[in-house]
């Protein structure tokens, strides 16, 4: 049996450092992410400092995100910067047309953002309005959040309270613009990048990257349309989204509740990222053959039902170890495509769709997804190392899927650092590691795995699903037998 499971790694041929950006997340104006997940306001019973949730912020600040994408999302296209900033207050209220229809009092802004980004140390990305809204106000909204000097916007920045700017380098050129973000074609889009990119200014010593709008999904039109359309000193990103949907759009599975078929029908799907990015990175590899331009991977993950009774324009769904091994199998799949893909941002951070955080009015979980999150960041600007896999199959209904999944990489100290999912629902697998070039003497290890493919963890019972340290393996010489427990997500670490 040891041979029909068995990983060889090279361990000297690494050459592509995995950015840690991969690993970063994505909050909009979209039900209790932002308004009660991470912003409940000072006068707020809930414990908080200034505003901010202390026990979310402790677990972000816990977790190391690299980066956070804001304010959208669909909402994106809609916002208009100026309604945030100011007493608050004084802030004009406006509806969230595409989230539930809810009023948005604004009182979470700029400030409160990039303040936010600046607590939790991680790296501010914004999604400016190209649909709706217009060259002029983006291009006073990145004035009045990076130059230094005297202007009528710089100026405004400081009668608001804030005195230094806030550098800040991602900037997004509109959301989904395909859909939600204005409905364009990719002709007309290419040529509203160029103009909006046009006035997106450097100020000081900060240099944008801007990311222009990318494809839906498998749409490899838009892709070729809009590198043949701007030129490649243009833009710096290009983002794509997937989402991994059971079932259809129109009549999508449920978070807890599924069979092992569906269950295999999810991750089958969540796997479809490799095809996905092979297929887009081919088209560009045509147009840059030197990946100046980095695939910037800004929402993915899972979508199910709402949970039942909630608001369907909230887009709160629980999460299970089944969503564990979505984040694990595309997390991997983004290392394999380290050389193309720059970042990629989990949709979204607090309670909504594969959240990893869900909150309610006084207490916190942390999700599956965020012990996975935690578990792989040894990956964090490592060197992606290549490996050969050799798997068994597993198969429920007409359902069928290799049973491991597997990423590899090398921290700047040498410890090769090796992740590994078994899908399987029930059946332990012993894997054969090879580590070719290296003397391995120490291992490590930690796991994630619960007792079955739908557990989850609750407000009563918070740690169904956890991390926790893992042994059940040998070494022998260059030669690690590892018994992969049924329904699991490993980090092992040799030195
Ligand atoms: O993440 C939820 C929504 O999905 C985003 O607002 C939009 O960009 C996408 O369609």
């Amino acid at each position: 049996a040891s041979a029909q499971n068995r990983l060889i790694i090279n361990t000297d041929q690494g050459k592509t450092t995995i950015s840690r950006h991969i690993y970063g997340h994505f909050a909009e104006h979209l039900g209790r992410n932002i308004y009660g997940g991470i912003w409940v306001g000072p006068d707020s019973k809930i414990p908080n400092e200034d505003g901010y949730r202390k026990d979310v912020m402790q677990a972000l600040i816990d977790l190391e995100i690299p980066n956070l994408r804001w304010p959208g999302g669909c909402f994106a296209d809609e916002y208009h910067w100026t309604d945030g900033i100011g007493n608050p207050a004084d802030r004009p209220k406006m509806v969230n047309t595409h989230w539930g229809g809810v009023t948005e009092d604004n009182s979470f802004g700029t400030h409160e953002f990039l303040n936010f980004a600046k607590r939790i140390g991680t790296e501010p990305y914004i999604t400016g309005n190209v649909g709706s809204g217009s060259v002029e106000e983006m291009s006073k909204w990145i004035e009045y959040i990076n130059f230094d000097g005297v202007s009528p916007m710089a100026d405004l920045r400081r009668r608001n309270g804030q005195e230094e700017p806030w550098n800040i380098k991602y900037w997004g050129v509109g959301n989904e613009s395909w859909g939600c973000g204005g409905n364009m074609t990719p002709e007309y889009y290419a040529n509203e990048y160029r103009r909006y990119a046009t006035f997106a200014r450097d100020y000081g010593g900060t240099k944008l990257y801007k990311i222009a709008g990318g494809a839906n999904n498998f749409d490899y039109n838009w892709t070729e349309v809009l590198f043949k359309n701007i030129p490649l000193n243009m833009m710096d990103g290009y983002s794509l989204h997937y989402y991994t949907v059971t079932g259809t759009w129109e009549n999508k599975g449920q978070a807890t509740v599924f069979d092992k078929e569906e269950y295999l029908e999810t991750l089958r799907k969540a796997a479809r990222l490799d095809e996905l990015l092979t297929r887009h990175s081919t088209i560009m590899d045509k147009y840059d053959p030197e990946k100046k331009v980095g695939i910037i991977f800004d929402e993915w993950g899972t979508w199910y039902q709402v949970e039942p009774g909630t608001n369907p324009g909230f887009l709160y769904q629980q999460n299970t170890m089944r969503d564990a091994h979505v984040a694990a199998i595309s997390l991997n799949i983004f290392n394999k495509h380290a050389e193309r893909v720059h970042m990629a941002n989990l949709a979204q951070t607090v309670n909504v769709l594969q959240a990893i955080i869900l909150t309610n009015e006084t207490d916190m979980i942390l999700t599956p997804t965020y012990h996975v999150f935690d578990l792989y960041k040894p990956h964090k600007d490592a060197t992606l190392l290549p490996h050969h896999l050799v798997s068994e199959e597993v198969s429920f209904g007409k359902e069928k899927m290799e049973a491991l999944n597997v990423s590899t990489s090398k921290s700047d100290d040498g410890t090769v650092n090796i992740s590994i999912v078994n899908i399987h629902p029930d059946k332990k697998i012993a894997l054969e590691v090879v580590l070719r070039g290296m003397e391995a003497k120490n291992v490590r290890a930690e796991i994630v795995t619960a007792p079955s493919i739908d557990s989850y963890n609750t407000f009563e019972k918070k740690n169904t699903v956890k991390k926790a340290e893992f042994k059940d393996f040998k070494l022998n010489k260059d030669n690690l037998t590892i018994n992969l427990p049924a329904n699991s997500v490993l980090m092992v670490r040799v030195k």
